[in-house]
């Protein structure tokens, strides 16, 4: 890719970096860009010289530049309570009315997974769950391709599963060098995908639960009122939606989802 060296690039970076305090020439080059292109997408803006002047103006604004850069940081069964409520309320509860409808297929989307602790974290919770000849599928999407490729990889190191027991992970992973790998059993019900939240339409309908948890603090009302629209039509009619501990929902949006769990941030489709 040539890369026009005068877009005023080099310079917020270096200015940024003496801001914050933070080291960001250890970052490449490519990698900076696009998260500050993201960042920039949010608040509408397309050249590196007009985000510098609102950086200068609002000082806000560096925290959220940071943050934009430290965008993919993730952990199996992150903030841990949610990923119960969903193990031993959530799954039981769909597990049963399923039942009743003879059916044994679930449906889960983890919209922006990062490296793919959060899609493990559900399939793993899942065959802990659900009988072993249910079929479990799983989108797991993310704008960032190179998320995506390690989270396909699976590989993760012994302190990125300090989150798991170790019976958890004798079960689902396996040694590869001095990291650990996902066994191929509940990699097999994962299909992960690129897909830009704020822009494309979603990736499937009648979905059991939509994950979307520590994203929508990037994006602007416009953007997160359309990706929950999306979310509300990709949702079965019993179907949940979970969220980041710190996020929550705009109020145009409100009467759409009904809270289940304040704590944990976990919603059902409001009919
Ligand atoms: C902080 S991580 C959250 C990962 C995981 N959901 C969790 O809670 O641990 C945020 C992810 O959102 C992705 N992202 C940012 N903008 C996006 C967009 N417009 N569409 C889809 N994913 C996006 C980033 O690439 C990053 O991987």
């Amino acid at each position: 890719m040539v890369v026009n060296l005068d877009d005023g690039f080099q310079f917020l970076v270096r200015k940024a970096s003496i801001s914050s305090g933070v080291a960001l020439a250890g970052y490449r080059d490519t990698y900076l860009r696009r998260r500050i292109d993201l960042r920039m997408k949010a608040v509408g803006i397309d050249n590196y010289p007009t985000y510098m002047k609102l950086l200068d103006k609002n000082p806000n604004e560096l925290t959220e530049f940071l943050n934009a850069i430290t965008v993919n940081v993730t952990e199996f069964m992150r903030d841990k309570t949610p990923f119960m409520f969903f193990r031993n309320e959530i799954l039981p509860e769909i597990m049963e009315r399923k039942k009743k409808s003879k059916s044994n297929m679930v449906r889960f989307w983890s919209a922006a997974c990062s490296n793919g602790e959060e899609p493990y974290s559900i399939s793993i919770c899942s065959k802990e769950i659900l009988p072993a000849d249910w079929s479990i599928s799983i989108y797991a999407t993310d704008i960032d391709e190179d998320s995506l490729s390690r989270a396909s990889k699976g590989i993760y190191s012994k302190e990125q599963l300090k989150n798991l027991d170790s019976s958890i992970i004798h079960k689902y992973f396996e040694h590869s060098g001095e990291n650990f790998k996902v066994k191929s059993i509940p990699k097999l019900s994962i299909r992960f995908m690129r897909h830009d939240l704020t822009s494309e339409p979603p990736v499937s309908k009648y979905l059991d639960v939509v994950f979307c948890r520590n994203v929508m603090i990037y994006f602007n009302d416009k953007q997160k009122v359309k990706m929950l629209n999306d979310f509300y039509n990709s949702l079965s009619d019993d179907g949940y939606l979970i969220i980041g501990k710190s996020e929550t929902l705009p109020e145009e949006i409100r009467d759409s989802f009904i809270p289940v769990n304040v704590r944990d941030k976990v919603f059902r489709k409001a009919l």
